[in-house]
């Protein structure tokens, strides 16, 4: 087990390469059960939970080869010996559920545990299902997420259909396009995600001779094919690690090169920032964070699905906004319990209040190194933007969470010059 050892850290400076996209990669992966051909992906980040989607892969069957060093994956599909997805590694990582469409799509049936909630959220899966329904699919549930719930779907071969996702889920959206596109006739997925990774993987299913338009868009429009061949593909840069190094540099009151990302993909980070008064500017492969002029003012964030500002970033804005003088408020609509941050914050002072979906903030707080825990991935990535701007010693345990999404974080920001470091728990 290791932890996160952070001392105050003012003028971090140089660049900062952000990596693939998480949460554009594994709905690729997943997207290559649909051919029989083989498919090559480039620019994957090194992260947990790219490995335990090629153990997912693997136990369908697939043939996976990671060359790390090129940072690519080969996918085999043409030999899928099992349509259901094993339990430790659904618990592992329930992202493992956009597999199903695939499988469904591919096999004619799937089945998956249910992936039960997190420490974010229930996360359920009613609008997944919606839409498998909708395409003609025997969809049956047995138990609930509290009982080793188990979801079976089976389908000859779906019919394209019309239909409405009362949530405009990044996942539904990403298991419905793949369901549809080897479906007979045509789909029209209305309210779907419009995320940059829901456009990734259009443009990936096209690639494999899909007929995909309108991902990006509040109408997404699939006309099924009979079959998809291989392709390549390389993954966008992550906007949220891109999102997590702006507030780096914002959090330090410095100014920073983040590079090798999308500067659309962060435009509600962007506009944010710079409503707090920090210059951000296009520069080379990325952005220029500038956090070193003037006094930083408050401001109020709300989460919504993109183009609104993003969730993945709210716990490390609100980590951010507790170091601007001024009262703000942060509104979480999309998950009901990404709060968990808030009492790790508080233990450095933080001085937030939570009500319900609303945390208040007075803003201006002299952070105090103190030893806390990460509950969730991003809560850790906040948590470790408080260390670097409080006084004295940070610790962040259970760092597995951040694993999960972040390459080499830890190395990332000592690059910049922060003072951090990752050691065994049972060192000092
Ligand atoms: C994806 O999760 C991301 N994960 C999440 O990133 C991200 O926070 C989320 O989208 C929202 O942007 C991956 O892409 C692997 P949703 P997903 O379905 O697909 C409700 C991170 O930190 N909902 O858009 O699970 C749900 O309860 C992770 O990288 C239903 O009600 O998100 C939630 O309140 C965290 N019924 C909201 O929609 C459903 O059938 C958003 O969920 C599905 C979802």
């Amino acid at each position: 087990m290791y932890k996160i050892i952070i001392q105050k850290s003012e003028n971090l400076r140089g660049a900062v390469e952000v990596g693939g996209s998480k949460n554009a990669v594994l709905p690729l992966m997943a997207a290559t059960l649909l051919t029989e051909e083989p498919c090559i992906i480039s620019g994957v980040p090194n992260l947990k939970d790219v490995d335990v989607m090629c153990r997912l892969l693997g136990s369908f069957g697939a043939v996976v080869d990671v060359d790390q060093a090129a940072a690519q994956i080969r996918v085999d599909a043409s030999n899928i010996v099992s349509s259901v997805a094993p339990p430790e590694l659904v618990k592992a990582m329930r992202a493992s559920i956009v597999s199903m469409g695939p499988l469904l799509a591919r096999t004619g049936k799937a089945g998956i545990p249910l992936p039960g909630g997190c420490a974010i959220g229930d996360r359920p899966i009613d609008l997944h299902i919606k839409g498998f329904i909708a395409l003609g699919a025997d969809v049956e549930m047995v138990g609930d997420e509290n009982d080793d719930g188990f979801v079976t779907a089976c389908a000859a071969r779906m019919r394209g259909a019309e239909m409405y996702l009362d949530f405009a889920s990044v996942g539904a959206t990403e298991n419905i396009m793949m369901a549809a596109a080897l479906a007979e006739g045509t789909t029209i997925i209305e309210n779907p995600a419009q995320e940059p990774e829901i456009v990734d993987l259009a443009n990936f299913l096209n690639k494999m001779g899909a007929r995909i338009r309108g991902a990006g868009t509040d109408v997404i429009r699939i006309e099924g094919v009979s079959r998809l061949h291989g392709a390549e593909h390389s993954v966008i840069p992550d906007r949220i690690e891109a999102g997590t190094f702006m507030l780096a540099a914002a959090i330090t009151r410095s100014s920073v090169l983040v590079g090798n990302m999308l500067p659309n993909h962060v435009m509600p980070i962007t506009a944010k920032l710079r409503e707090c008064g920090v210059l951000i500017k296009e520069e080379g492969t990325g952005l220029r964070v500038d956090a070193t002029r003037g006094v930083l003012r408050a401001t109020d964030i709300k989460t919504l699905p993109y183009p609104g500002f993003p969730t993945d970033i709210q716990p490390q804005f609100m980590a951010f906004l507790t170091t601007v003088p001024g009262p703000s408020n942060v509104i979480e609509t999309v998950f009901e319990n990404r709060f968990m941050h808030i009492e790790e914050l508080n233990r450095m002072n933080a001085g937030i209040i939570e009500a319900g979906r609303r945390a208040i903030l007075k803003g201006g707080a002299a952070l105090r190194g103190a030893d806390v825990r990460a509950t969730d991935l991003r809560a850790g990535a906040a948590l470790v933007l408080a260390g670097l701007a409080a006084e004295g010693t940070t610790e962040v345990t259970d760092v597995f969470h951040i694993d999960r999404g972040y390459d080499n974080l830890v190395g990332k920001l000592a690059e910049l010059g922060a003072r951090i470091k990752r050691v065994r728990r049972s060192e000092s």
